[in-house]
């Protein structure tokens, strides 16, 4: 089995794909983690390096590597499934699980955090609130193509991981 966890940046895919990994018996990989062991570089300083095309063709080239392992769950980065035909070959190749949370929520994880990463650095709360609410509305169409929606609110991984058992016997 190979289960990748989508969705927004801050919605919790990196704590609630290692619980589930380990509810399913999956190894755990975070695809911002495999990125920055490639490349030898954290994602805030890759970005700063070579910017954000450059950083979507390798999220490419290492989301396409992941697609050689067995019995895996893959947290992706916030903005994997939207470019190329990602989403596409996530679908083709595994189970997709979109963890959905509101702005709200999205808004109180990401306050803190405007230094850390790339795409919100130096921003203004009015500012932050905006752009988050743009890009989560423009990237919730692809997030939606996922196999599985369940919300971060209300996530229950013994649930999700019978969700998940159930599709894959499909
Ligand atoms: C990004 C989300 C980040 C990371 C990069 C770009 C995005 O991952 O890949 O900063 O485009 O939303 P997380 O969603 O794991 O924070």
């Amino acid at each position: 089995m190979r289960v990748y966890l989508i969705g927004f940046m801050g919605s919790g895919k990196s704590t609630a794909g290692k619980k589930l990994a380990n509810k399913l018996g999956l190894n755990f990989f975070d695809l911002d983690d495999l990125i920055e062991q490639e490349s030898k570089l954290s994602i805030r300083a890759y970005f700063d390096t070579y910017g954000e095309i450059k950083f979507r063709e390798l999220e490419n080239k290492i989301l396409k590597k992941t697609f050689l392992l067995e019995n895996v769950l893959i947290s992706t980065g916030g903005g994997t499934p939207c470019f190329f035909d990602n989403i596409q070959e996530i679908n083709q190749k595994g189970i997709s699980v979109y963890l959905k949370a509101d702005i709200s929520l999205i808004m109180s994880r990401l306050k803190g955090e405007t230094n850390q990463r790339p795409l919100i650095k130096g921003k203004s709360d009015d500012d932050l609130r905006n752009y988050l609410s743009d890009l989560l509305s423009e990237r919730k169409k692809i997030y939606e193509k996922a196999h599985i929606i369940t919300y971060a609110k209300s996530l229950n991984i013994n649930k999700l991981s019978e969700q998940i058992k159930s599709f894959a016997k499909e």
